[in-house]
């Protein structure tokens, strides 16, 4: 079913009366008016300290319990294998603190250099600490992916963890996460995965999926400025508590120590009603995970049909390094509207400049994975320009940026 976008920016009051050709929407998109109200009715009704039995208190707290719920619900795990923490940054610096603790000598940590640096920063200190090995699983210097066999040829029965993201807020290839945590699993490893670049385009199956962690990032997902962490299969069993002594028996706030934001976790879950409503508005019935899922596939049509052309202009382009596939789809792995280029002639910055110059909201550097630029042999101090967008993006916004590049590039002599 296509999805019916005047619908879906009706929902977003950040068009309302505009038309903004927004292209940095990997750094944080707009959000939904559900999460707006949630957070204003949080504001001005339930502004208190949560969990106490007057009214006030107690509806604070059910609507921050409601918040967990919905999220495991849509996410496939349990309630309690679901926890808010400041972002994802935060909760990975947490989470590799409490490996930290379990791993030591002799013991191997797979890492990527495909990662943005919150996924892989803190657990490359943690293994050197640790006196853990650190293997890294490469990409291609050519295309920024990774492949299968890399990893494959990096197990052994030693490796104790594997991190790696769901998707590069580089190169937006997806990672085939089943498959990756199935061969770590398979060499008795646990796996972290970081869905920040691929939630904002599909709310998975993270239960049926299987990594041990999956964290992302809410303030991208049309919602407030939180990190999502899921921890399953066992895994906070296993770790020790990173919270304080008297709150070890929450399995919720073993990884999470930092008081909660009351108001972003209770407007947490509006989210999930925009993406129900959107289901209704298509017909759709069934549960919350349904609609995530039918819903995540109607995002990811339109976005492909949008990405197609934005990626042949690129590709074909003699005065830009396209980075990532030029394809939507490799070896059945989808590519994300998150592309970025490299300027052959002008620097990145005065692109991003001038795009901005013509109205398009984009910008230009590093987006702190400066690992996978220095892979593909990318100066990290000259950066690349990065375009990306989301469901809500229209094909006149793709037109416009388009025209735009033709300007940009067109002129460079
Ligand atoms: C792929 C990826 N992982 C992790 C992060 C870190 O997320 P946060 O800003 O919530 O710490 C980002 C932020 O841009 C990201 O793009």
């Amino acid at each position: 079913m296509q999805l019916d976008l005047d619908f879906v920016r009706s929902q977003f009051p950040a068009f309302d009366g505009k038309s903004p050709a927004f292209f940095e929407n990997a750094g944080g998109s707009f959000a939904c008016k559900q999460t707006i109200d949630a957070l204003t009715t949080y504001y001005t009704d339930t502004k208190v300290q949560p969990y106490a039995s007057y009214r006030e208190s107690a509806m604070a707290g059910e609507q921050m319990d409601h918040s967990q719920k919905r999220w495991a619900q849509a996410l496939g795990v349990q309630t309690n294998e679901v926890s808010f923490g400041p972002s994802t940054s935060q909760n990975t610096y947490v989470l590799a603190n409490a490996f930290g603790r379990v791993l030591g000598a002799g013991d191997q940590v797979i890492v990527t250099n495909q990662d943005h640096e919150a996924n892989t920063g803190a657990v490359r200190r943690m293994a050197e600490r640790a006196g853990a090995t650190l293997h890294e699983w490469r990409t291609d210097p050519a295309t920024g992916t990774l492949d299968l066999a890399g990893l494959q040829a990096l197990l052994s029965d030693r490796t104790k963890l594997v991190t790696f993201p769901h998707c590069s807020n580089i190169v937006g290839q997806e990672n085939d996460v089943a498959a990756i945590t199935a061969m770590a699993h398979e060499a008795g490893a646990r796996v972290i995965c970081d869905g920040v670049s691929f939630a904002p385009h599909g709310i998975v199956d993270v239960g049926a999926l299987g990594p041990d962690v999956y964290l992302f990032s809410l303030y991208k997902v049309y919602s407030v400025h939180q990190g999502l962490m899921v921890a399953q299969n066992g895994i906070l069993d296993e770790l020790p508590s990173e919270a304080h002594y008297f709150n070890e028996g929450y399995p919720d706030k073993r990884l999470t120590p930092a008081g909660p934001d009351h108001a972003q976790v209770a407007s947490a879950g509006a989210v999930l009603d925009y993406i129900e409503a959107t289901h209704t508005h298509h017909g759709g019935t069934g549960s919350l995970a349904d609609a995530a899922r039918s819903v995540s596939q109607m995002w990811q049509d339109h976005e492909t049909s949008l990405l197609e052309p934005l990626l042949e202009a690129l590709a074909a382009s003699t005065k830009v390094r396209l980075l990532g596939p030029a394809e939507t789809t490799t070896n059945g792995q989808h590519r994300c509207p998150t592309v970025a280029f490299s300027p052959l002639g002008q620097t990145p910055e005065s692109v991003a400049q001038r795009l901005v110059d013509l109205d398009i909201m984009t910008s230009h550097g590093t987006f702190y994975a400066d690992r996978v630029l220095e892979g593909m042999d990318i100066d990290p101090a000259r950066g690349v320009v990065r375009l990306s967008f989301v469901h809500y993006t229209s094909v006149d916004d793709v037109s416009r940026v388009l025209d735009a590049l033709e300007q940009v590039l067109g002129s460079e002599h």
